[in-house]
């Protein structure tokens, strides 16, 4: 059975095609980078602009990649939550008319799981694992007992971990998008330069959270307050002490939740997971098994959407054309006891 994937809920436009949810016959993808780069963010007006402009060519060229014709794709899956409304209406109005044309399935994908799918389409990742989202709009902490189960022990209270980044480049000029730029700022730079510390969370939040807010406002605002004595203030330094601040935030949650869980298997997504201190952080934990998918399936990409998009119409779930762009919704959380 041939899925065509369909991702467009923020700034890259993507279509994939996957047989039986596991092998990628092709996987475009069309970053907006250059177009949002004189504003340094993502701009969602000219972000969904764009997605009309280019879903077409995008699904033509998937299929070409492919060697398939429009034919012979079985059912067509699309990413209809969470992400900018705009955006995924473009995405999931192009996979309704395809649907309702071709008369095959249409199959509504959440991105977040879709992301801690990602790996499957390189390798057979064994259920249960801890899954660690971390990208621009989204840093969330799972327990991923099965594609589509999924309990969320916590994630950011406020900004994501990529939009942190992000900001903190942009403030202060080291290009876009921020976190490759951030990081590679981070490098010639003492992440013992300043000590950033780590924020305190409210009671009501669970142990598994994190809070990027106060941090980033601290490294835009009152940077010298934090800087060790002796130490240089350099734009170097501070990306160093930031980037080592944020990055310990999440091991420290991710080695709590080893702990109560006992599960050590983790799989990491989204576009933060290219981070190396990131890398480097989650290898040194010398946990048995440190999944990433390869870049290309780490960011946005139509090809996970396809995949897990199978998995659910094997599971019988396929929605109707009053199918819905829901732009953020709570995640199911289950805390564990810390
Ligand atoms: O998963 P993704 O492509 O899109 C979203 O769903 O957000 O993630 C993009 C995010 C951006 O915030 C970008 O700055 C960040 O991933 N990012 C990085 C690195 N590469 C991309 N952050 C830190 N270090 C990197 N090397
Ligand atoms: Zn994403």
């Amino acid at each position: 059975m041939t899925i065509l994937g369909i991702e467009t809920s923020c700034d890259e436009c993507s279509a994939g095609l996957v047989r039986d949810g596991k092998t990628v016959l092709s996987n475009l993808i069309f970053t907006q980078i250059k177009q949002h780069e004189p504003y340094a963010g993502v701009v969602p007006e000219i972000a969904s602009r764009l997605h009309v402009e280019w879903i077409y060519d995008t699904v033509e060229k998937a299929l070409r990649e492919a060697d398939l014709r429009i034919e012979q794709v079985d059912a067509v899956a699309v990413t209809h939550k969470p992400g900018l409304v705009g955006s995924l209406l473009v995405g999931l109005s192009f996979a309704k008319g395809l649907a309702l044309s071709r008369n095959i399935p249409l199959i509504g994908v959440d991105h977040i799981p879709a992301h801690l799918y990602a790996v499957q389409l390189e390798r057979d990742v064994p259920y249960p694992f801890l899954g660690l989202l971390v990208s621009g709009g989204h840093t969330v902490l799972c327990v991923v007992r099965d594609f589509d189960q999924m309990e969320v022990l916590g994630g950011t209270v406020d900004d994501a971990c990529g939009e942190a980044f992000d900001k903190v480049a942009k403030f202060y000029e080291m290009g876009y998008p921020g976190g490759p730029a951030l990081q590679k700022a981070a490098g010639r730079g003492d992440p013992k330069a300043f000590i950033f510390p780590h924020p305190i969370l409210q009671k009501r939040h669970s142990v598994y959270d994190v809070s990027y807010s106060g941090l980033k406002t601290a490294v835009i605002n009152h940077p010298r307050r934090f800087l060790r004595e002796g130490a240089e203030f350099s734009t170097e330094n501070l990306a160093a002490s930031f980037q080592k601040v944020s990055v310990d935030l999440l091991i420290k949650v991710l080695k709590k939740a080893i702990h109560a869980t006992g599960i050590n298997r983790i799989v990491a997504g989204g576009g933060v997971v290219a981070n190396t201190y990131l890398r480097e952080s989650l290898s040194s934990l010398g946990l048995p098994g440190v999944y990433y998918p390869s870049m290309k399936l780490c960011t946005d990409n139509g090809a996970m959407i396809a995949g897990i998009g199978y998995r659910y119409f094997k599971k019988g779930k396929i929605d109707s054309f009053s199918l819905k762009a829901v732009s953020r919704e709570p995640l199911f959380r289950k805390n564990l006891s810390s």
